[in-house]
């Protein structure tokens, strides 16, 4: 972009990627539209191959979305009416959601300051004799701390599902210098289950929906298979065994995913160094606390806490300058009426009400230039004066 550029910058731009890969993904969608079959076939086979592959999982099913892949990952891993998960109080709708569309209860647990993600330390006291699952979020693609939550759920035999919508490609590593042979490992490989997303807009994203349920468990990967078509075994097509779901991948999106797949640790590798960017960028602006860069994080978001400043007045300021700006989210998840009752919270997420009213989220792609990042640093810095 130019000096003095005054075009609107939005949130994203997955148009970019579009005109990248054009030959390949032409090839990809014709290949479909020629062969006659359009769900459930070769083009998903083959992807959940890569994926479980590149993920060092034994089995990857290929679902209709992330929130299909929460719900039918907790169903596979037998929770059900009567069980408690507890989960982060700050995260997407969907993670609360399919908690409760298993029959089960969530039971909220607050957030780390430093990371945004559930908080190790307060897990234990919320694990009661109905508690069955844990199920962390690695939010803006930064891993929760999966050493210590595989830890607590050895120690009291529950089972652990990954929320991995917006971590794909993400590796955990322990904090603070201290190793753990969970060290290297993706998101997603680590507990029972990881359910991942591939709306749009996620770091392997589809120009769909879509999702997908990692696991190592020959059972769950079995349920998984037919809790997607309706029930049916495999085998046996019209042997419904359970009550499923129609919640198949299509070839299209499969065919998509297989040739983005092959980019998509360039692309993590280009959101991190947009984050380091803008860390850069923004390092004067003593009102806002950027996110820490710690390794392993594919920065889905990047997204700071507005500290000393209201967050509506910067928002207006951006939204004055043409810059795209938005806020996940604007309620923790134990704060929502229709999630909330005094059972549902367990000790209360003053650190995920307080994120609720602070973070923001800035204009974030792989391929975002260092103009356009100076462009919305420069809109940001406008505050100083104030
Ligand atoms: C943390 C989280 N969980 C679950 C989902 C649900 O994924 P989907 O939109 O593919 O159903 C999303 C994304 O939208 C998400 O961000």
């Amino acid at each position: 972009m130019k000096d003095g550029d005054r075009r609107p910058i939005p949130m994203l731009d997955l148009k970019g990627e579009v005109e990248e890969l054009w030959p390949e993904l032409e090839e990809a969608v014709l290949r479909v539209l020629r062969s006659g079959q359009y769900v459930l076939g070769p083009e998903v086979a083959a992807f959940e191959e890569e994926v479980a592959s590149y993920l060092g999982v034994k089995h990857a099913v290929g679902l209709n979305s992330g929130t299909d892949a929460l719900i039918i990952g907790l169903r596979a891993l037998g929770i059900g009416p009567g069980d408690e998960v507890i989960t982060t109080a700050f995260s997407f709708f969907a993670t609360a959601e399919a908690i409760v569309h298993a029959g089960a209860t969530p039971i909220f647990v607050d957030i780390e300051e430093e990371s945004f993600n559930i908080d190790p330390s307060l897990i234990e006291s919320a694990i009661t004799e109905k508690t069955k699952a844990i199920l962390p979020v690695h939010l803006y693609g930064r891993p929760a701390q999966m050493d210590q939550i595989m830890q607590l759920a050895q120690k009291y035999n529950l089972k652990v599902l990954e929320d991995c919508a917006q971590s794909f490609g993400a590796r955990f590593y322990s904090r603070d210098g201290s190793t753990s042979d969970l060290d290297g490992r993706m998101t997603g490989s680590i507990g029972n289950v990881g359910a991942f997303s591939f709306y749009p807009t996620k770091n392997l994203g589809a120009y769909g929906d879509g999702g997908l349920l990692a696991t190592n468990d020959d059972d769950v990967a079995r349920l998984a298979r037919m809790l997607r078509n309706h029930g049916a075994s495999p085998e046996r097509r019209y042997e419904h065994e359970l009550i499923g779901y129609n919640s198949r991948l299509d070839e299209f999106q499969a065919a998509v995913l297989r040739v983005k797949l092959k980019h998509v640790d360039e692309w993590n590798e280009g959101r991190r160094a947009a984050a380091r960017e803008y860390e850069r960028a923004l390092s004067g602006l003593e009102f806002l606390q950027l996110p820490e860069m710690t390794p392993g994080h594919v920065f889905h978001q990047y997204t700071v806490r507005t500290i000393g400043v209201p967050r509506l007045r910067l928002l207006k300021a951006l939204e004055g300058q043409g810059v795209a700006a938005s806020v996940f989210y604007p309620h923790s998840l134990d704060r929502l009426p229709i999630l909330t009752s005094e059972k549902r919270n367990a000790s209360g997420s003053p650190v995920a009400n307080a994120d609720a009213q602070q973070v923001l989220s800035l204009p974030f792609w792989p391929l975002i230039d260092k103009s356009t990042i100076a462009r919305v640093a420069a809109s940001l810095a406008v505050q100083k004066a104030h």
